[in-house]
């Protein structure tokens, strides 16, 4: 185990079982952040969060090669551990878990984790092995660690959900909380993949959360999802986005199609500007 400035790091399963096993036998209740770094202040909220709920708080830094398909680049996924365990200190976290790949998939590894249904649509039609991923390492991580409640952003709405479904499924004894999304003085919300916006792509950006916004106005004032929808992907376009793969209205719980204005619902939107390919989503 290290300690840097306060907070606590280790990088393998045996030390953070031996640190969250101490908090636990004396009796402090513990909070899971699971990250891939590169923090922001959606990540810290969460970390706040968990800090506000819990005694001791666990984040974790680890970029799961298996949630990148052979399209995206993981080589290129933003880096900056040093940069993070600062953040994390000045947000409170405690410890630090952050373990090499062999470490989290030694050799042999094999099993995987899917959850059909919720996680082979919108997200999972377009980034195959996806959820696959996150079920798998975050399974893991709530196995490895075994805290009282792990914290998940609503920027990522689908992989909440997704996550929210694996946990009961396999009776994992964590309750997983959801936290809202944080975002920019513009609307764009918070994510670490901003960082290949150049500027005038940043400057599109926030027309995303505009659309959404939008199209859940009208649909909660009774306009018809589907025709909205597709109002909201054509400004997406001619505001510059390059690809629109989805604009949607869910049902907020499952994320099937809606089937009547009066179930609680969701916007799900998912669209390419230059080399990021932005999500964003808003409660109808
Ligand atoms: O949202 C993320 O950063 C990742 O998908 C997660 C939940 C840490 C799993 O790798």
């Amino acid at each position: 185990m290290t300690q840097a400035g306060g907070i606590e790091i280790v990088r393998t399963v045996a030390d953070l079982r031996a640190r969250v096993g101490s908090w636990r036998a004396a009796g402090l209740s513990v909070g899971l952040v699971p990250t891939m770094g590169a923090l922001h202040d959606g990540h810290l909220s969460l970390v706040r969060q968990s800090v506000g709920e819990t005694k001791r708080t666990c984040a974790t830094l680890f970029i799961n090669p298996k949630q990148f398909n052979p399209n995206e680049d993981l080589a290129a996924y933003p880096r900056d551990e040093a940069g993070d365990v600062a953040k994390l200190k000045s947000a409170g976290a405690d410890l630090l878990f952050a373990p090499e790949v062999a470490e989290m998939y030694p050799p042999g590894a094999a099993t995987q984790i899917s959850v059909p249904g919720i996680g082979d649509i919108l997200e999972g039609e377009y980034r195959a092995g996806f959820f696959t991923g996150v079920a798998t390492i975050v399974a893991k991580l709530l196995l490895q660690a075994l805290p009282d409640a792990a914290f998940f952003g609503e920027k990522d709405y689908q992989q909440l959900q997704v996550i929210k479904r694996m946990t009961a499924d396999l009776d994992i004894p964590v309750r997983i909380c959801g936290a809202p999304t944080i975002r920019e003085a513009d609307g764009l919300a918070m994510s670490s993949r901003n960082a290949y916006l150049s500027a005038q792509e940043r400057a599109i950006a926030p027309t995303l959360y505009a659309a959404i916004r939008s199209l859940a106005e009208a649909v909660r004032g009774g306009a018809d999802p589907a025709s909205q929808a597709a109002f909201a992907a054509e400004k997406l376009l001619s505001a510059g986005f390059s690809k629109v793969d989805y604009v949607t209205v869910r049902n907020a719980e499952t994320l099937e199609p809606v089937a009547a204005n009066d179930e609680p619902a969701r916007v799900l939107a998912a669209a390419t500007l230059g080399r990021a390919r932005l999500i964003d989503n808003i409660a109808v």
